[in-house]
């Protein structure tokens, strides 16, 4: 578990999940998306119960190239991360990672917080490249990631169809030494 203050002031509790935090994490979700069209889920899709959301985050806890971080302020969950190694020994060393912070709580530092902690994590774990994907209409989130350090690396069109609407992908990633 790590404290850390904000610039507001406010303190933020990063952990990583347990399976307890199953329904908690599962209605943040669907908070979430409603919130923003730029996850890969709306409303009702996620398709994932507590039960099984449990056994995931299980599976993860027990993994040492997976990750799923959570950001609480004040008790409240504002903030959730993951990052998944690949399972393979010639892919286990690198992985995609995906970030998420509630609207009401966006640009407090809470997503920088958490990329920040997955980084150390990252390091420490042995784990030499974090690769993500993000919409590239999303201006937001990649100003957030060329901030931390993820170059450009390339771009998939059509990954998303939103209401008859194709958008592209940007692929970035960072290298760790
Ligand atoms: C992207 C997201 C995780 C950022 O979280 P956050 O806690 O608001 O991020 P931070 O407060 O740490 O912002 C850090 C930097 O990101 C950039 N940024 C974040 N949101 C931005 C926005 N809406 N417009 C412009 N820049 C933005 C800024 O450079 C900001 O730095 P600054 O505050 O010093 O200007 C959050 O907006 C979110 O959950 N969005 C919806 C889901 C999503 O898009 N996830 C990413 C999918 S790939």
């Amino acid at each position: 578990m790590k404290r850390v203050r904000l610039q507001s002031g406010q303190e933020l509790t990063i952990r990583q999940a347990i399976p307890a935090d199953a329904e908690e994490i599962l209605a943040y979700i669907e908070q979430i998306s409603a919130e923003t069209d730029y996850l890969t889920f709306g409303p009702g899709e996620f398709g994932i119960t507590a039960e099984q959301e449990g056994i995931f985050i299980d599976t993860l806890t027990k993994s040492d190239n997976k990750l799923m971080i959570l950001a609480f302020l004040e008790n409240k969950l504002v903030g959730h991360l993951t990052f998944m190694g690949g399972s393979r020994p010639r892919t286990r060393h690198a992985g995609e990672l995906g970030v998420s912070v509630l609207r009401n709580y966006w640009r407090l530092g809470i997503g920088t917080k958490l990329i920040r902690c997955c980084l150390d994590w990252a390091n420490k774990a042995g784990i030499r490249k974090v690769n993500l994907r993000v919409r590239s209409d999303n201006t937001g989130a990649r100003h957030l990631y060329e901030k931390l350090g993820f170059v450009y690396e390339g771009k998939t069109t059509r990954e998303f169809c939103l209401d008859g609407k194709f958008y592209d992908v940007i692929h970035m990633g960072i290298e760790i030494d």
